[in-house]
């Protein structure tokens, strides 16, 4: 079975572009794939946090995986800082990554513009760490949104410049898309973030959701309730893509451009199918919360099996390295 790897950072709050872009997606390729999913702690170390909340945001992460349906019976989830490889086998891949490389990814230069007080090295570092959390487990593809995708190129990079000065021990990895369209903010500007502030969260209650969902922006153009719409335009026609059916979408679209219902109809409609689909993830994440025994048994037992498949990664690479054993 071809393996999976991908990443998610302890941000705490995972939002509608998280979940549609990337969780859901994952849930869906455990049956065909072995898979391996992390929550990266020493990513979210490049840049300023609060020191006192990244235990609960790294298991409140964790609690979401599980509850959106992530299954510890078929993917082994674990916290990134309890596998210390992933951080050795980054020190090594830094020795054949060109810095020019890095100094381009786009990532890192808007980081580096949002964070002018904090430029460190392991903001720039980051894609390379994020190569080793690849290959570390040799995973041939990488469910991600579009805009990793530039990380992605330069993990291949990185393991076909390890091949051919070293030995050819490493895959070179594939992203694999959403089908889901990229969904922007309750804005309707810019892609949905938790920091931009116009994201709806996976957890949060149903008013609130609905509360985002009626004030948020759609076709600019719709003025009136009698002005005929374009949904090809409207952030909520996009969200609907992710949440509802074929029969729905036609409805829709023949009801926006005809001017037969109004924004707030459409929107009832798309709360309805979010509501559908999240109220479960929200039930079962409250009952984790309850039960935090097994979410941390669940981390344990991720991280004691890919510590046994880092471990073999990692003797491979430094006997290619050539190091000196120890006895
Ligand atoms: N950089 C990814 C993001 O911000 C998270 C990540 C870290 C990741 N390591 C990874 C994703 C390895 C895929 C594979 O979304």
């Amino acid at each position: 079975m071809k393996r999976i790897f991908s990443g998610i950072q302890p941000t705490g709050e995972i939002h509608l572009g998280n979940y549609v872009g990337a969780i859901r997606n994952w849930t869906y390729l455990q049956d065909e794939y072995d898979c391996v999913f992390c929550v990266v702690d020493y990513h979210a170390i490049t840049i300023e946090y609060p020191v006192e909340e990244m235990k609960k945001r790294t298991l409140d992460t964790a609690i979401i995986l599980l509850a959106c349906g992530l299954s510890p019976e078929r993917s082994k989830i674990f916290v990134q800082s309890h596998v210390p490889e992933h951080t050795e086998l980054a020190w090594i891949f830094n020795t054949v990554t060109p810095i020019g490389e890095v100094e381009r990814m786009t990532q890192f230069k808007d980081k580096a513009r949002q964070h002018r007080a904090n430029i460190n090295m392991g903001l720039m570092d980051y894609p390379v760490l994020q190569a080793a959390d690849i290959l570390l487990y040799k995973a041939g593809y990488v469910p991600v949104g579009e805009d990793q995708v530039q990380h992605i190129e330069l993990c291949r990079e990185v393991a076909r410049k390890f091949n051919t000065r070293f030995a050819p021990i490493f895959p070179e990895p594939e992203e694999l898309l959403s089908m889901a369209p990229r969904i922007l903010g309750v804005d309707g500007q810019s892609k949905m973030s938790k920091s931009l502030g116009n994201y709806i969260g996976i957890l949060e209650e149903e008013d609130v959701v609905w509360e985002k969902l009626r004030t948020a922006v759609t076709d600019v153009n719709r003025v009136r309730r009698k002005d005929p719409g374009n949904p090809e335009v409207c952030n909520i026609y996009t969200i609907h893509r992710a949440f509802s059916d074929n029969a729905m979408l036609i409805e829709i679209d023949k009801g926006c451009t005809s001017a037969g219902i109004g924004c707030i109809d459409c929107k009832k409609m798309l709360f309805e199918n979010v509501k559908r689909e999240l109220t479960p993830v929200r039930e079962k994440a409250r009952e984790l919360e309850k039960n935090m025994d097994y979410v941390v048994d669940v981390l344990e037992k991720g991280a004691d099996a890919c510590r046994e498949i880092a471990d073999a990664t990692m003797e491979e690479v430094r006997a290619t390295l050539g190091l000196y054993p120890p006895r």
